[in-house]
């Protein structure tokens, strides 16, 4: 995919030369050629390399304490705590023994004062709720229940029961939990509630994605989550992992959970930051963290758009330099504007002027504003997919030995899932990047909902004996 100032997606019909000028100046610092992807890619190969030798570097590689892989012949129905951006979701996963997963689950919306304070104590009840709903609760003397935990958060594990929360991502922020153990603080607002359940395993998202799939599909290599966040998790040879200090896993291979929404974060210096994204970044909850994740996942996306919309309408090149008090608020624009900015296609641009007028409150749009609303969308989604073909790619090439026979990515998130053109675009940029008759031999497919079953999978593999 090559662009230029002059690709013709983003020559704006009807456009004066200033707004024009200023569109070739946005597709200049959006559109990022192959030779600026391929420098990228190989800086994060080289920090990957960095994170497997030592803690406390950008990319976190951490050891995720998982060592064994399902058979997909498994039976049995095993639960999972799946705590995602918003919401909490219990679940239980009923194995069919054939690779398949039938799942029920309770899904529960974080309250503001959980967000705020009390985030253990709601998901313990959260739990006992699940648990009274379906006569599930164990008596004194039953056994107790084991869950598996999906955290979707930086943690260093310590144990495949255990973690330090390293810090907060996206929009959560609980004070007092960032250096604490994440399972310790749910076993006692457990216990405070006197539930027999016990946490069996503490699961980053991705690496509950990458379960989930190998269950279905035993050639499953790769868990990545393109959602309000992003990361992956992979099977890594543990005699690579050169800070690995554990005991040798019976199968030698372990899956590690990269924390790649960091890459960059230390310097700076590879990923091509605008003003806009600079700007983004220092008003975060997290300024000069998860650069990555700041390029390329739907919590983000949005407010990228908002800033560059602000910039033309301060020059009077958009809206007529009208903004509103919507547009003036940060995260005000979601991510969801730019789908159906991008999707489109009337005569009119009608969807477009919608959001325009109704959504962010601005009285009036020109079919010029309209067109380069959509000139926006295109550039900071296609931006966002093109920069996820690096972690991709990274990874991949990091094992070449596997891509000599099928190999399989399970993918989840709203992103992946739901942005037009991202997959697509995504999957093309790879393969431009990994040889041909390899690339044949790579399927990604959507994980939906995988993190939670993983979780529930691990608590099942933890629970049987090699
Ligand atoms: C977190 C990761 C998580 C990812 C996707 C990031 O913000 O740091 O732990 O896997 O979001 O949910």
């Amino acid at each position: 995919m090559s662009s230029s100032p002059t690709d013709p997606r983003f020559v704006i019909e009807g456009a004066t030369e200033e707004q024009q000028a200023a569109v070739d100046e946005l597709v200049k610092q959006f559109l990022l050629t192959d030779s600026q992807l391929e420098a990228i890619t190989k800086e994060f190969r080289r920090r990957m390399e960095e994170g497997l030798v030592a803690d406390g570097k950008v990319l976190k590689m951490i050891p995720s304490y998982v060592t064994k892989r399902p058979k997909g012949t498994e039976t049995g129905s095993y639960y999972a705590i799946d705590l995602g951006g918003t919401n909490l979701r219990l679940i239980r996963a009923t194995l069919d023994g054939k690779g398949g997963v039938k799942t029920e689950h309770q899904k529960f919306t974080l309250t503001e004062e959980a967000k705020a304070r009390t985030l253990f104590d709601f998901i313990a009840q959260c739990v006992e709720t699940f648990l009274d709903d379906r006569n599930l609760r164990p008596t004194g003397q039953q056994p107790p229940i084991s869950m598996g935990f999906t955290f979707s958060y930086p943690v260093q594990q310590t144990s495949i029961n255990s973690g330090i929360l390293v810090q907060w991502t996206k929009g959560l922020n609980v004070p007092g939990c960032v250096g604490r153990d994440v399972v310790r603080l749910l076993q006692d607002a457990l216990l405070r509630l006197g539930l027999r359940v016990k946490i069996s395993a503490l699961v980053n998202d991705t690496v509950g994605t990458l379960l989930s799939s190998a269950y279905a599909n035993p050639s499953s290599q790769m868990g990545i989550i393109f959602g309000t966040g992003t990361n992956a998790a992979y099977y890594e040879d543990v005699s690579n992992v050169a800070k690995w200090k554990g005991p040798n896993p019976a199968s030698g291979e372990m899956v590690l959970n990269m924390e790649w929404g960091a890459f960059d974060s230390d310097d700076f210096a590879f990923l091509p930051f605008t003003p806009h994204d600079i700007k983004l970044d220092r008003k975060s909850i997290n300024p000069r963290k998860q650069a990555y994740e700041k390029m390329i996942s739907g919590m983000y996306l949005g407010e990228i758009a908002r800033n560059i919309i602000l910039w033309l309408a301060d020059q009077r090149l958009l809206f007529d330099g009208r903004s509103s008090d919507i547009l003036n608020a940060m995260w005000s624009i979601d991510t969801s504007y730019l789908s159906a900015a991008i999707i489109d296609e009337s005569p009119t641009l009608s969807e477009i002027q919608q959001v325009i007028e109704k959504t962010m409150g601005v009285p009036r749009s020109t079919l010029v504003d309209r067109r380069i609303l959509r000139a926006i969308a295109h550039l900071v989604g296609e931006r966002a997919a093109r920069l996820s073909s690096i972690g991709v790619v990274a990874t991949l090439l990091k094992r070449p030995e596997l891509l000599s026979k099928p190999i399989h990515i399970g993918i989840d998130g709203s992103m992946y899932e739901h942005f037009p053109n991202f997959e697509c675009i995504l999957a093309k940029t790879v393969s431009r990047f990994i040889p041909e008759h390899q690339f044949k031999n790579i399927s990604f497919s959507l994980a939906k909902d995988g993190s939670g079953v993983g979780a529930a999978i691990i608590a099942m593999l933890m629970a049987t004996e090699d």
